[in-house]
């Protein structure tokens, strides 16, 4: 089943909500398979935003993302990467939909709250380094009631 990685950033932490956040991809029907509140480094945060190392806002996202623990999560579930994404919206929040997560809880790009994976093999990258120690893959027996 594909998997995703989710994680809250440090602002979405200090408001509280962590559980709004788990509660909406729970009930999507995602499964989660992972959780761990953590102080990242920078070295980790680095190589997470590896693909934005040269843009300008590169240094002033690091340091927001080291302000404060953040929570990930691994997410399993049909087509869970753009589903994930969906219920995310867009990177800047004055174009998220409101019912998303960012169109429903921040205004600025620089404080948008949560990370989605964007494609299958990202989450995976993602996954592998958040979560060294792997993730076990649990599929609850209820699926049947969420699959054709
Ligand atoms: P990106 O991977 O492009 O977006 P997303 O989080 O939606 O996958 O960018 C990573 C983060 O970088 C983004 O969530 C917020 C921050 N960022 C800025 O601070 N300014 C910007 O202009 C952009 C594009 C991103």
């Amino acid at each position: 089943m594909e998997r995703t990685y989710v994680m809250v950033k440090p602002d979405g932490v200090q408001r509280g909500l962590v559980g709004e956040i788990l509660k909406r991809f729970e009930q999507r029907g995602y499964q989660l398979l992972a959780l761990e509140l953590i102080h990242p480094t920078k070295e980790r945060l680095e190589e997470h935003y590896q693909d934005l190392k040269t843009k300008a806002f590169f240094p002033s996202l690091v340091e927001y993302m080291m302000s404060g623990p953040v929570v990930g999560m691994v997410f399993s579930g049909l087509d869970v990467v753009k589903g994930g994404r969906k219920m995310v919206g867009e990177t800047n929040p004055l174009n998220s939909l409101p019912g998303s997560i960012r169109g429903d809880f921040c205004i600025c790009v620089g404080k948008n709250i949560i990370h989605a994976s964007d494609a299958v093999d990202s989450a995976e990258r993602e996954i592998a380094l958040w979560f060294p120690n792997g993730v076990k893959n649990y599929a609850s027996p209820l699926l049947g009631l969420l699959y054709e």
